[in-house]
């Protein structure tokens, strides 16, 4: 049974384990970064969740004990924009298409719209259709198009659609 929470101090490991095996599947083709994360990555994810910042949280999709999925809320602690933020999220390919990433997504707007966030913003390669599909489901429309915004390892160019959810 998957359950979901709120991120923390601590998940950081199972986390990388999650993004890295998604990596090493093949299906994370068009995620941001094709590079294995590392400790130092472990030690930056606990920190930022140890810091409880209003404008740095995630939910984890939790299997026994493993992570078999994150998504991810970031936005400026001040200045002009600090009303929107960024959202990314992964989930372990042995739990592909199980609502997983639709439980943890909502579960992140309302929690963005909880700390006061107004806008929510969200980039997935055009070719990225479970992405795509997850990101119209959930209300996010269609602001525009990075032309070759993403370059993916076989060394093509793929154009990157940028979503936003306004929260109301
Ligand atoms: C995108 C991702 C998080 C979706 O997670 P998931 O738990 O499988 O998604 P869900 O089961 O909640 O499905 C969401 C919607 O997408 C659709 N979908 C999911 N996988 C699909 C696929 N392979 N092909 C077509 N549609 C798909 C589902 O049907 C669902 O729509 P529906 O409820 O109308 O049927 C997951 O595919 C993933 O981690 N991909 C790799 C990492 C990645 O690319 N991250 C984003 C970088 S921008």
């Amino acid at each position: 049974m998957v359950y979901i929470r709120q991120a923390q101090n601590g998940d950081g490991r199972g986390i990388i384990k999650c993004f890295n095996e998604g990596l090493r599947s093949g299906t994370y083709k068009y995620t941001g970064s094709n590079m294995y994360h590392n400790r130092r990555d472990i030690v930056d994810i606990d920190a930022m969740f140890q810091k409880n910042k209003k404008g740095a949280f995630g939910f984890v999709a939790v299997d026994g004990n493993k992570i078999v999925g994150v998504c991810i809320f970031l936005a400026k602690d001040s200045g002009r924009t600090r009303h929107r933020g960024e959202v990314s999220w992964g989930v372990h390919p042995d739990y592909f298409k199980h609502k997983i990433g639709t439980r943890l997504l909502k579960a992140v707007l309302m929690e963005a719209s909880k700390r006061g966030f107004i806008r929510v913003e969200a980039e997935s390669a055009k070719n990225n259709i479970p992405s795509t599909k997850l990101a119209k489901k959930l209300g996010f429309k269609l602001e525009g198009i990075k032309k070759r915004g993403l370059l993916i390892d076989n060394g093509k160019y793929v154009d990157t659609l940028m979503f936003c959810k306004i929260l109301t």
